[in-house]
């Protein structure tokens, strides 16, 4: 098929590479000229595993270009939707400019017959809107399929997701019959390989993003309430998620405690969800993720407080070292990071803070230039105490024994429980995990 991705950051530039691995003859488009540039030449302007393989055998293949032209949509039968939603300053409810302007955009390049498949993670209520601006304004049609890929296997979980969720227009009682068709010829390889399918309304298609995203959060800041508990009374909130994740009802994934989820979904994803249920009038019913909001942020306080109080109550002028600034490993994303996070919050008590990460350093640094980037070597050279707060492998591969020898003290808070503490210990290093004795 011919196919247009409208959008070519973390999500649309995969979702254009992966179209074309699967066989579709794909334009990628941004209004980011570099970008652009960038992706025309090949190389990937993000790091995500896989990414680049995709990028040089589609382009070996001519099947895939891209461009800042939205004119280049023209003559595609598919269009997806994959810009930005990211939070509004000063408010908790999305921005949907991006989505908007796509839209707009898009419609004089529009042909009878087209299907517009959205694709950003939108407030309830935002396809139906959308598709009555498209009807009205050209031939084609909307259809909204919303995007469960995690960065860092993200090619993995767009050409083999685990579920593929199609909303689409309910014309009396049944649903666009076409747009499910167009869909499943797009998705050919994993609807035959039996990949389950929900076909839905709009409503339902963006409940079900929106919602998976605040489970998972809710799972997270739930075994996080754990380990404040945990911390409280001196018992392992690392035994306790493996001991209630063998009730299969419950499951072991994404019961890690520590320093809490950021990111460019789950954070924003949650708090515009409470914003439009608040519109909707039903604030109530979610007003619980503010809850898991309020713990999730409560853990980065934690390691910071952690900090100040293992270095004798003040890391004035004294040496930190920070391992991990993206919001998770395999990622160069520090969108909401707690590991950024922490470490700005420890610059801004006056610590000198050293940090280091595998991918993420030149997007930390544009962010924040007043923190010191260096290689793991030379963030452990003379700290004072050691923050882990990304599980990158090598950190989590780090000898306590050769690491001591590069420190100044010997003091580390493993802010994502991932070291073993009594190889640390017998390295003579005070370890201070989250939620464990
Ligand atoms: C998430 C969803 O998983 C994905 O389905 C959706 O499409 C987009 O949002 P992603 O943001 O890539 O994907 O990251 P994810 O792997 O879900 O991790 C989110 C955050 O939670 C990370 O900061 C991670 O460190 C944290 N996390 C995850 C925990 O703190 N504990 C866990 O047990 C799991």
């Amino acid at each position: 098929m011919k196919i247009s991705v409208i959008g070519c950051g973390y999500l649309g530039a995969v979702h254009a590479a992966a179209m074309a691995e699967l066989g579709h003859e794909v334009v990628g488009i941004d209004v980011d000229a570099a970008r652009i540039a960038q992706l025309s030449a090949g190389e990937p302007p993000f790091f995500e595993p896989g990414l680049p393989e995709i990028l040089a055998a589609a382009g070996a293949t001519g099947r895939l270009s891209f461009s800042t032209d939205i004119g280049a949509a023209a003559g595609c039968a598919l269009h997806f939707i994959a810009v930005g939603t990211p939070q509004l300053r000063g408010s908790y409810a999305a921005d949907l400019s991006f989505v908007d302007a796509a839209v707009e955009d898009l419609l004089p390049h529009l042909a009878e017959g087209d299907l517009v498949v959205g694709k950003s993670t939108v407030p309830v209520g935002t396809a139906a809107r959308l598709a009555e601006r498209i009807e009205a304004a050209s031939g084609a049609t909307l259809a909204w399929n919303p995007e469960f890929l995690r960065e860092g296997y993200a090619v993995k979980d767009t050409i083999e997701p685990d579920r593929l969720v199609y909303g689409v227009r309910r014309v009396g009682d049944a649903l666009d019959a076409r747009a499910v068709g167009l869909l499943d010829e797009v998705y050919a390889r994993a609807v035959g390989a039996g990949v389950p399918r929900v076909v839905t309304d709009y409503q339902t298609a963006e409940l079900v993003k929106v919602s998976a995203n605040a489970f998972l959060a809710t799972k997270i800041s739930f075994i996080n309430a754990m380990a404040e508990i945990a911390e409280e009374v001196g018992a392992d909130v690392t035994q306790l998620a493996d001991a209630i994740g063998h009730d299969s009802r419950i499951g072991r994934r994404f019961l890690n405690a520590g320093a809490g989820f950021g990111g460019g979904c789950l954070p924003k994803d949650i708090r515009a969800f409470v914003a439009r249920a608040e519109e909707l009038g039903r604030g109530e019913s979610v007003a619980f993720l503010k809850e898991v909001d309020a713990i999730n942020l409560r853990r980065r306080q934690r390691i910071v407080d952690l900090v100040v109080e293992h270095l004798g109550g003040s890391v004035h002028r004294r040496r930190v070292a920070v391992l991990g600034v993206t919001f998770k490993p395999y990622s160069d994303d520090v969108r909401d990071s707690p590991a950024l996070d922490v470490a700005v919050q420890l610059r801004g008590l006056g610590a000198k803070v050293a940090v280091t990460d595998p991918q993420g350093m030149a997007n930390a640094r544009a962010r924040h230039p007043q923190l010191k980037y260096r290689g793991l070597e030379g963030a452990l050279r003379e700290a004072e105490i050691v923050v882990l707060v990304t599980e990158w492998p090598e950190f989590r591969a780090l000898d306590p024994v050769v690491a001591g020898q590069l420190v100044a003290e010997r003091i580390i808070i493993d802010g994502r429980n991932v070291l073993e503490p009594a190889a640390w210990r017998a390295a003579g290093w005070v370890y201070r995990g989250m939620g464990r004795p």
